[in-house]
């Protein structure tokens, strides 16, 4: 989501850092955007030099070291002591005045806020996938965020061709709390043998007019996210209503992720 998020930013005008730990993860972060952006040329709606002048944009790297940002917006693992350790990075590596932001999908903004110097200018901004095209951003005011910093990023957002929409710091947020459980149950339905795959993401495509059936969605999100989510609204409630599917944690034991390993409820 990274790239997604980098490619907006710098459609917007803005200059961006596009970081990852290692060289080919940059890369294919670059390559997403070059390509995202290609496809918009091939269907008129950026010209070639718009396309250039958005990939100029965009600086890659490998070492977060001094940043002169106004923003930093971590966009790792759903994993809190990645998480932890790069907002430690980033409290040492920004100037004391830029924002701190996470991507995450459910994970504490009032946890991560704790880990730096700064928890008052520390907050969610959750993209949906894919974020160039998905319009909605979460906005999480984890307890100590000011003010300030909200305003900071409901209008970063906007300029983004985003709508921001305000949200309290528990659990899943709003985004995860509803869509989870709802795919946790689709999972439970197929470990129960009650219908097919085909068939309970035909019912929810043709029934609820969902773009995608709440299997092949999983998939696209990533079925080791959706499981690192299930943990968190489980653990974060202690309600047994929460409990991720047996079928879920198999999958994701067994490496089977969905689209990015090529297999998940489907094959790709
Ligand atoms: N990156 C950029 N653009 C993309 C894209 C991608 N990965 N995938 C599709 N698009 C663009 C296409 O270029 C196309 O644009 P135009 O109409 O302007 O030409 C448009 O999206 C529609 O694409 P397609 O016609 O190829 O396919 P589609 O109509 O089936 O739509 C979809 C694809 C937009 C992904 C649609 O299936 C959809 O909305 N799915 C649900 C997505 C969703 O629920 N996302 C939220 C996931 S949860 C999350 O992100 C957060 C979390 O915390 C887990």
């Amino acid at each position: 989501m990274g790239s997604g998020i980098a490619q907006v930013a710098a459609a917007a005008g803005a200059r961006v850092i596009l970081h990852d730990r290692e060289e080919q993860f940059v890369q294919r972060g670059i390559d997403a955007i070059a390509a995202n952006l290609e496809r918009g040329v091939a269907k008129g709606r950026l010209t070639e030099e718009q396309r250039g002048k958005i990939l100029s944009h965009v600086t890659p790297s490998t070492a977060m070291k001094d940043w002169d940002v106004d923003i930093a917006i971590e966009a790792a693992t759903e994993n809190v002591d990645v998480k932890r350790e790069l907002f430690r990075r980033m409290d040492d590596e920004t100037p004391p005045e830029a924002v701190l932001a996470s991507n995450t999908s459910s994970i504490s903004i009032t946890v991560l806020g704790a880990e730096t110097s700064r928890p008052e200018k520390v907050i969610g901004v959750h993209f949906m996938n894919p974020v160039p095209v998905m319009k909605l951003v979460e906005i999480i005011r984890g307890l100590a965020t000011s003010q300030a910093t909200f305003d900071f990023t409901k209008t970063l957002a906007e300029k983004l061709d985003k709508t921001p929409v305000e949200v309290r710091d528990f659990p899943g947020f709003i985004s995860n709390r509803v869509l989870m459980p709802m795919i946790n149950e689709a999972i439970t339905a197929l470990y129960e043998g009650v219908a097919s795959v085909e068939a309970i993401d035909t019912v929810m495509k043709l029934g609820m007019n969902h773009p995608m059936g709440p299997l092949q969605l999983a998939d696209f999100i990533g079925l080791d996210t959706c499981l690192a989510i299930m943990d968190v609204l489980y653990e974060g409630f202690g309600d047994s209503k929460y409990r991720p599917c047996p079928l879920l944690k198999q999958y994701v034991a067994a490496g089977w992720f969905g689209r990015k390993t090529g297999r998940g409820f489907y094959t790709y």
